[in-house]
């Protein structure tokens, strides 16, 4: 048995202190939205305690899908890598970026520096670059897992997501190329569905995605952003499966929560995966079993 741990969106709560020039746009907004709301809602005494349910859980591999950071301040992102470090190795943890990940245009390059060894592909061609490229392809035991990039720039008050069509091509061979026998694991942060009131923060691109996967197949798609937990069948079924931010406490649009997925194989070589959630108590401070559900094989 491979057991996938999935969280996301720690929205990790230390901001640096920033300079003007930095308040600039998009930034200063973002850091009046934090002292208003979310630095009440995501926690580090929740954060640490999750983490450390985490660890006892003792996870084969966790997947981590974006939204480390808040406004993207270039002391944002080293914190953020001893978090990723804190988490396990490289080997051990696969990334995608979320939206605050690159919350402005410099932001990217920022997180490549210091991020980049949790999106590398296993291989590709000897050239650096194309090694950190997405989607990127990582074996992992019985598993392959596809890490997709939603995260862009974008305007005040938006948080949409786009995936391209340069990725979209690169995972369609990606998805095609796969040997049978592994199970498809693809990660990415925007919802691959669309969410009626979340118009300003859906992926655009979310139609042309659903399609490559419906052709190439996929076996468990994860992703964060909505900040709740959610399950819901794509074309081809195909589950898409949510989760809340890491850190949030019961203020929050969920109360924090992670998820595990036991993959095995049953007598008939068919896949299983059980979906166990933990997540915050109502008191506020413990990790507990909240839900155990069957996803493969697929009950209806
Ligand atoms: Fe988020
Ligand atoms: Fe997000």
């Amino acid at each position: 048995m491979f057991v996938l741990a999935h969280l996301s969106d720690p929205h990790l709560p230390a901001i640096p202190r920033a300079r003007l020039h930095e308040l600039a746009g998009k930034r200063g907004l973002g850091l009046i939205n934090w002292h208003l709301r979310r630095r009440r809602e995501h926690r580090i005494e929740v954060l640490n305690a999750l983490l450390a349910d985490l660890a006892a859980q003792a996870p084969d591999h966790i997947a981590v899908t974006g939204d480390l950071v808040n406004v993207a301040l270039p002391g944002e992102f080293a914190g953020a890598r001893a978090f990723l470090d804190s988490l396990g190795p490289p080997e051990r943890v696969s990334f995608v970026p979320g939206n605050h990940d690159a919350y402005v245009r410099a932001a990217l390059a920022q997180s490549h520096t210091h991020w980049r060894h949790y999106f590398a592909a296993d291989e590709a061609g000897g050239d650096a670059a194309d090694r950190e490229a997405f989607p990127y392809l990582r074996r992992r035991g019985p598993v392959a897992i596809v890490g997709v990039s939603t995260a862009l720039p974008t305007g005040p008050f938006m948080a949409t997501g786009r995936i391209g069509d340069a990725q979209l091509r690169r995972l369609d061979l990606m998805l095609e190329a796969l040997p049978a026998d592994v199970f498809r694991v693809v990660l990415m942060h925007h919802p691959p569905v669309t969410l009626p009131r979340d118009r300003l923060k859906r992926l655009i691109d979310a139609a042309a995605f659903r399609d490559v996967l419906q052709r190439r197949s996929a076996d468990l798609v994860l992703y964060g952003h909505i900040h709740r937990a959610s399950l819901a069948w794509l074309p081809g079924d195909i589950p898409a499966v949510s989760v809340p931010s890491a850190s949030a406490n019961l203020h929050g649009e969920a109360p924090a929560g992670y998820h595990l997925f036991a993959i095995d194989r049953d007598a008939g070589a068919r896949w299983t995966c059980t979906m166990v959630t933990r997540g915050l108590a109502e008191d506020g401070a413990t990790i507990r079993e909240i839900a155990r559900q069957t996803i493969w094989p697929r009950t209806r």
